[in-house]
């Protein structure tokens, strides 16, 4: 098969088209012909060298996520059978030709969904279910706070909050980005700081604060999250883009209860992720069906898997809304 290889680490110029081995499908697992897969910040970081696989995935095959048809199964395979549609969040090797995939990691793909378009909703999706409602707690009626609202995640969360009728408020550094937002579901946008997001979700909230914020940035912006949240609120972590560390105001934490949670998906043990898979099937996925679907994928550019390095390079320049696809063919 053809598969993206990382062939030192470096720069996007690191990538190159290979023909590899096919993988073999064990006992549980789906072989999948990949019709695309989707760009996640943790690709950029392993091709520099700073993100390594975990262990039994291709160490130098990127692609976290995919979407694609069932074309074999291993040994004692139940839920699907070749010729099944189907997308998942994978610890490597999705920017390939073929892949392999758990069984109970595979999710059904919305039907009649193109491959193209629903390759963008595993990683985003179900990080943002995870961290908001399972780990978070986030129930109707209550508000949730969001930075980098327009990234892939961000823009998912806000989906997922207003399909279970939670309201959301959001910000971003990119003007544009905000009117996209709010068509999506955001309910209040802030165009600014994380310092500016904090005293917009006290103000929405008359002064209370919100239930759950998400930091997809990290950095200053948790503790701005941590100022956000109303008492016994949960501050979940996913992503450190504004970097590893953070002055928290620990009077606060104490005072309000506050819950504070890091969280991972990539290197959690199967069971783990097979877990977040079956709930995200079962309350998540039924949402992106019939006439007037809850919550939509969103692509921002569809790029060819030859032109993987010009796609990484469009997710470094951080003007993306959602999701950058790659298209296998
Ligand atoms: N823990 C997990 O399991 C997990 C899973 C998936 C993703 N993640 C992490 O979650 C984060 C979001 O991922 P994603 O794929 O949704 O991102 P994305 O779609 O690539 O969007 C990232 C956006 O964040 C904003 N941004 C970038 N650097 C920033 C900074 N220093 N300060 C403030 N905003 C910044 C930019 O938008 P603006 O125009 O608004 O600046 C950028 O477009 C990443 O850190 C990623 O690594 C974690």
């Amino acid at each position: 098969m053809r598969a993206v290889v990382i062939t030192r680490p470096g720069g996007p110029e690191v990538l190159e088209l290979r023909e590899v081995a096919d993988p073999t499908p064990t006992k549980g697992e789906l072989l999948v012909r990949v019709a695309a897969s989707a760009l996640n910040r943790a690709d950029l970081l392993q091709r520099r060298g700073m993100y390594p696989a975990p262990p039994g995935s291709p160490k130098d095959i990127p692609g976290l996520e995919l979407a694609g048809t069932v074309v074999a199964c291993g040994e004692g395979v139940t839920r699907f059978a070749p010729g099944d549609e189907v997308m998942a969040v994978v610890g490597g090797g999705a920017c390939a030709e073929l892949a392999v995939v758990h069984e109970r990691e595979a999710i059904r793909r919305p039907l009649g969904m193109p491959a193209s378009v629903a390759a963008a909703i595993p990683e985003a999706f179900m990080t943002a279910f995870d961290a908001i409602v399972l780990q978070g707690g986030l129930a109707s009626g209550q508000w949730l706070a969001v930075d980098a609202v327009a990234s892939g995640v961000g823009t998912a969360a806000i989906q997922i909050a207003r399909a279970i009728g939670a309201r959301s408020v959001g910000s971003t550094r990119t003007e544009a980005k905000l009117e996209r937002a709010l068509s999506l579901g955001l309910d209040v946008g802030v165009h600014g700081v994380t310092a500016d997001l904090a005293k917009k979700a006290r103000e929405v909230t008359g002064g209370a604060g919100v239930a759950v914020g998400l930091s997809l940035v990290g950095g200053p912006a948790l503790s701005d999250m941590i100022a956000a949240l109303r008492p016994r609120g949960t501050a979940i972590l996913v992503g450190l883009m504004a970097g590893a560390k953070a002055e928290l105001n620990l009077v606060t934490v104490l005072q309000k209860r506050l819950h504070v949670v890091g969280t991972v998906l990539r290197s959690r043990p199967a069971e783990e992720k097979m877990a977040v898979a079956r709930a995200f099937e079962d309350r998540i996925q039924p949402l992106f069906e019939g006439e007037a679907p809850l919550l939509r994928p969103v692509v921002d550019q569809v790029f060819p898997m030859e032109a993987v390095a010009e796609a990484h390079i469009a997710l470094e320049k951080n003007s993306a809304f959602g999701k950058i696809v790659l298209f296998h063919g």
